[in-house]
């Protein structure tokens, strides 16, 4: 296929075949990451403009890391050193910064939406790198990726989610991406972190851990996310834990090949213990790495393709 699109919105928008492309691409986009010279001159004269009004280790990370390897100029815009401290907004942001002449800007907002009200008012290619409790793409397309390396397909697998399925963008791409390759997907979390309704993006829904991770291929497990929370949801973390934290005794509950999963930042002791998060199953690591991949395939696509020398 021929790729068209010119913004990465969410999962929600993507073909399966569109997603394919960007997985293939990654995959081909893996070994420059292990070259002495990491880097292939493809986005020469391009340039790539970190827009993050929330905190990220591994998102901005990575895009950047993804834009210099594919020779790309990379700029980085950070909230506090900026005029959105003095009031500026976010679409007289975008429109200032694209007055400069960018090709993608990658953004990240605390407001869902806020990466689509972009994509009306600039001319930039525009990724979504998590808005909200929204969506957030570029981490389902790693996971996917990861999934897909470790099992070797996507279709027929089982993947649990875990956690706070209200409050997380990863867990509604998730849903869309997987669910979209053929991939049955369940979640499972205390009732007030499920939203209403959830059974219609086509997951089964569990409230017990143990029930959800049985016959699971895949378990990926999820951060509270105490700063989208309003009100108590549950009584306290240290209750949250003992009835759904992953640990190597609910781990034995699992498939003997199960793979453990989890898009970080890691709570350790939470929502899973040290031992499951740095043991044997555990690819959270592996899914950083090919978070550079993916990026790279998306900030690719997006800038025309290209010859990869
Ligand atoms: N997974 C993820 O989005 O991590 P960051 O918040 O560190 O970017």
């Amino acid at each position: 296929m021929i790729w068209q699109r010119k913004h990465i919105l969410g999962m929600r928008d993507l073909e399966a075949e569109e997603i394919n492309l960007i997985l293939e691409t990654a995959e081909s986009f893996k070994e420059i990451s292990t070259r002495t010279i990491k880097k292939v001159p493809t986005m020469r004269g391009k340039t790539v403009v970190n827009l993050f009004f929330e905190p990220s280790t591994r998102t901005r990370t990575s895009f950047e890391i993804a834009a210099k390897r594919l020779s790309a100029d990379t700029i980085n815009f950070t909230v506090s050193a900026s005029s959105v401290s003095k009031g500026e907004t976010l679409i007289d942001t975008a429109r200032n910064i694209e007055a400069m002449n960018p090709d993608i800007i990658v953004t990240r907002h605390s407001a869902g939406g806020a990466p689509y009200l972009l994509s009306k008012y600039v001319n930039s290619s525009i990724i979504n790198a998590g808005d909200g409790a929204h969506e957030h793409p570029s981490q389902a397309l790693l996971d996917m990726l990861t999934v897909k390396e470790q099992k070797g397909k996507l279709k027929g697998l089982k993947l649990a989610i875990i956690g706070d399925i209200s409050h997380s963008r990863v867990a509604r791409s998730n849903i869309f991406g997987f669910t979209k390759m053929g991939v049955e997907v369940r979640v499972a979390g205390p009732a007030t972190l499920i939203p209403v309704d959830i059974e219609k993006m086509g997951v089964g829904v569990f409230y017990r851990i143990e029930q959800a991770i049985e016959e699971a291929d895949i378990i990926m497990m999820l951060r509270i996310q105490m700063e989208r929370q309003k009100g108590q949801l549950f009584p306290t973390l240290r209750e949250y834990s003992r009835f759904y934290s992953l640990d190597l005794k609910r781990l034995k509950l699992a498939k003997e090949d199960v793979t453990i999963m989890h898009p970080g930042p890691i709570n350790r002791g939470i929502e899973i213990s040290p031992e499951v998060a740095d043991g044997p199953y555990s690819v959270i690591l592996n899914q950083v790495t090919n978070g550079v991949a993916v990026r790279m395939a998306l900030l690719y696509l997006l800038a025309g393709g290209g010859d990869l020398d």
